[in-house]
């Protein structure tokens, strides 16, 4: 990998957009070499994917704009959907995903931190979609993730007026979840984090990701009891419902 770096940590994986001198611009290479971390396994024994980018101004200052210049109408729209596409698989891993936004999350960098399931900031952190300062709009997701998460009136003003958010407004308007001091606080959050769900079963936090990915529309009830069906069928839920009653602390095998 050129463009991004992968590495595994006790009980985590992190990605780190390896392109500072660009402000970390999602290219067609970052977008391959994301596709394929997406597309492939990660160790068993990692529990949550988290998503960065390096140096200090930027998580991502957008779509890589120099590869806007030739660009046909249809091919554009290609562009759009394979981002749609991949940021899509992102979106529905079986672990959960969190994007550690210092600096700039801007254009499609922003997109990127929004297919996130969390979005953990820094106080520094500067997110917003200005695509319409190049008579552009969003084209990796950010018109439908916006507005079902900070709703559609709000949406509308932030990607019309291409104003940034700071790290509170984001907070305060849903676009962002938690704030902390700086990058290594960040880490710090994420361990603790991945900790945490070291020791829950796999199979249950599948499940519930599903189910929760699913809320707001017609068929979340329905996702939701069958979910807790399949979670009911697992040798972990006899095993944490045994442990419990036996007053003892469950081994989960994650099946
Ligand atoms: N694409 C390509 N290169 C970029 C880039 C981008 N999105 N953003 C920054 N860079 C490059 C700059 O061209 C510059 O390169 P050089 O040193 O070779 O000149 C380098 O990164 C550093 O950037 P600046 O000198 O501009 O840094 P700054 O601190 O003065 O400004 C900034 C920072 C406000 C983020 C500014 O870089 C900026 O406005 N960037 C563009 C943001 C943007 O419009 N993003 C949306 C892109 S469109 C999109 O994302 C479409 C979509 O949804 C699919």
């Amino acid at each position: 990998m050129n463009s991004i770096v992968l590495t595994h940590h006790s009980d985590y994986s992190l990605i780190t957009i390896n392109r500072p001198q660009a402000l970390n611009a999602l290219n067609a290479e970052v977008f391959s070499e994301l596709d394929s971390v997406f597309s492939g396994p990660l160790p068993e024994t990692s529990r949550l994917l988290v998503i960065t980018g390096s140096g200090e101004k930027a998580f991502a200052a957008g779509a890589d704009i120099t590869e806007f210049s030739d660009l046909s109408g249809p091919a554009a729209r290609e562009l759009s959907r394979r981002g749609q596409i991949i940021f899509d698989k992102l979106s529905t891993l079986s672990i959960p995903t969190l994007a550690l936004v210092h600096g700039y999350a801007l254009g499609g960098g922003l997109e990127l931190a929004l297919a996130c399931q969390i979005r953990v900031v820094t106080k520094k952190a500067v997110m917003g979609l200005p695509e319409l300062n190049l008579a552009l709009i969003p084209g990796y997701g950010g018109t439908q993730r916006m507005a079902s998460l900070i709703g559609k009136g709000k949406a509308i003003y932030y990607t019309l007026t291409s104003e940034n958010m700071d790290a509170e407004t984001a907070v305060q308007a849903g676009l962002a979840d938690f704030v902390v001091e700086d990058q290594d606080a960040g880490v710090a959050f994420i361990e603790k984090f991945a900790k945490k769900l070291s020791f829950k079963s796999a199979v249950s936090i599948g499940l519930a990701l599903s189910a929760i990915e699913q809320s707001g529309t017609a068929g979340g009830f329905e996702k939701e009891s069958d979910n807790f069906q399949k979670a009911f069928e697992t040798e972990d839920m006899k095993e944490g419902v045994g442990a419990f009653l036996e007053k003892r602390k469950p081994v989960f095998k994650h099946r």
